[in-house]
C-alpha cells in the first residue's frame, strides 16, 4: 500500500520524507488555507515547492465546479510539473472532466467520494485514483471502511485500474484496516504514519537490552 501525506505543510512533508516511507501527497483548498497559502500564483508555487521535495504523485485541486474551467484549470496545474495529478470534485462536471483527462493522458483524482456509486462512476470515467473519504464518513456514524470494501470488491470484479485512495484517514488504525482490505493508498496526517512506528513493548525491550549491555562494560 502506498503512503501519501494529507497536508500542505512542507515541514511535515519533509519529516515524512526523511522517514523514507513517502510515496506522495495530496492537499486540499482547506488544507492550503491552513498554511496560510492563499492566492493564485502562490497556490501554484507552492505545489512546485512541494513537487521538489518528493518524488511521487502531488495531487492539486481544481477550485471551478464547471466543465469548461475545470478543463483549463487542471491543465494550467498539470503543466506546473509531471509529478501533477489533477484533483476533481465527484460531481457530473468533475466526472465530464475527468474523462476528458483521462482521454489526454493527464492522471486524476476523483475526490469527495462517499459511495459506491461514485466509485464506479469515477472508474468508468477513466480516474487515475479515486478519494473516498473514511474518516468523514465515521464522523457521521457510518462506517467508512465498509465503503472501502465495497469499492474495492467492485473494482476488482472487473479489472478496474483506478487506485483506490482512502482519505480523511485520521489515525493508525484507519491506516492498517485499509492495509488489511487491500486499498492501493492510504492519505492522512503525519501523526497517522509516525504512530505505526510506537509500541511500548518496543520501548522497554530496547531499555532493557541497552542497561544489558552496559553491565556487561
Ligand atoms: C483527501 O484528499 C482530503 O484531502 C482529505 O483526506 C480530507 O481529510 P479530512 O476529512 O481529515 O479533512
Amino acid at each position: 500500500m502506498k503512503f501519501f501525506i494529507d497536508t500542505a505543510n512542507l515541514e511535515q512533508i519533509k519529516e515524512a520524507q526523511a522517514l523514507g516511507v513517502l510515496d506522495g501527497v495530496t492537499t486540499n483548498p482547506s488544507l492550503m488555507a491552513k498554511e496560510g497559502i492563499t492566492g493564485k500564483a502562490n497556490i501554484l508555487k507552492h505545489y512546485k515547492d512541494i513537487c521538489a521535495l518528493v518524488e511521487g504523485d502531488v495531487s492539486a485541486e481544481v477550485i471551478a465546479t464547471d466543465y469548461a474551467t475545470m478543463i483549463s484549470e487542471g491543465e494550467e496545474l498539470a503543466a506546473l510539473h509531471p509529478q501533477i495529478v489533477v484533483k476533481l470534485p465527484m460531481i457530473k462536471d468533475g466526472i465530464k472532466a475527468c474523462k476528458y483527462f483521462s482521454d489526454k493522458g493527464i492522471r486524476t483524482n476523483v475526490t469527495l467520494v462517499f459511495s459506491a456509486g461514485q466509485a464506479l462512476l469515477a472508474a468508468k470515467a477513466g480516474a487515475t485514483y479515486v478519494s473516498p473519504f473514511l474518516g468523514r464518513l465515521d464522523d457521521i456514524s457510518t462506517d467508512g471502511m465498509h465503503l472501502i470494501s465495497e469499492i474495492r470488491l467492485i473494482y476488482d470484479n472487473y479489472n478496474f485500474s483506478t487506485q483506490i485512495l482512502s482519505a480523511s484517514v485520521r489515525n493508525t488504525m484507519h491506516v492498517i484496516n485499509c492495509a488489511k482490505i487491500g486499498s492501493d493508498v492510504m492519505t492522512g496526517p503525519l501523526s497517522a504514519i509516525s504512530g505505526l512506528l510506537k509500541h511500548p513493548l518496543t520501548d522497554s525491550g530496547l531499555a532493557q537490552f541497552l542497561a544489558d549491555y552496559q553491565k556487561g562494560n
